[in-house]
């Protein structure tokens, strides 16, 4: 297995960057790009609740508006500020989010607390049956 432990610690680097006044959960995220890339998100909340941005999405979004379209894993950590790290699964809106750029199979979500206490998934467990591009063709 891939030692992921630098992924993570960009995670954690970028949950720094969190806005956060409503829930003071903070999440990174750390998104590697196949060509080595290493796109950092948090989430950005909103006074209007429904339009905060999950710190996957920021990752993906800054990692598509510079053209990169291929991704192998994205690592992820949370906790409100000042208390423990717990693990910060995906909402389903980032899963799907994921379903949209990268491959069922290979793709893998880093659900870390440490950068040695860690599990890895493959988005199709995470996201089985998924709704993707291919339902279009
Ligand atoms: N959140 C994320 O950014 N990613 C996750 O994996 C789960 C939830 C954010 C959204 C919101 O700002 C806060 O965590 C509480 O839901």
């Amino acid at each position: 297995m891939t030692d992921y432990r630098e992924l993570i610690r960009a995670a954690f680097a970028a949950r720094e960057k969190a806005y956060t006044p409503y829930s003071g959960f903070q999440v990174g995220a750390a998104l590697l790009a196949k060509d080595g890339t290493v796109y950092e998100g948090c989430n950005i909340e909103n006074a209007s609740y429904g339009a905060t941005n999950c710190a996957e999405r920021t990752a993906f979004f800054r990692a598509v508006f510079d053209g990169k379209r291929d991704f192998s894993a994205i690592a992820v950590v949370g906790g409100k500020t000042g208390g423990e790290y717990v693990e910060a699964w995906p909402c389903g809106i980032c899963r799907q989010v994921m379903a949209e750029f990268c491959d069922m199979d290979t793709f893998e979500v880093i659900i870390a607390v440490s950068e040695e206490d860690y599990h890895v998934y493959t988005l199709k467990e995470i996201l089985p049956h998924a709704f993707s591009p291919s339902n279009l063709i």
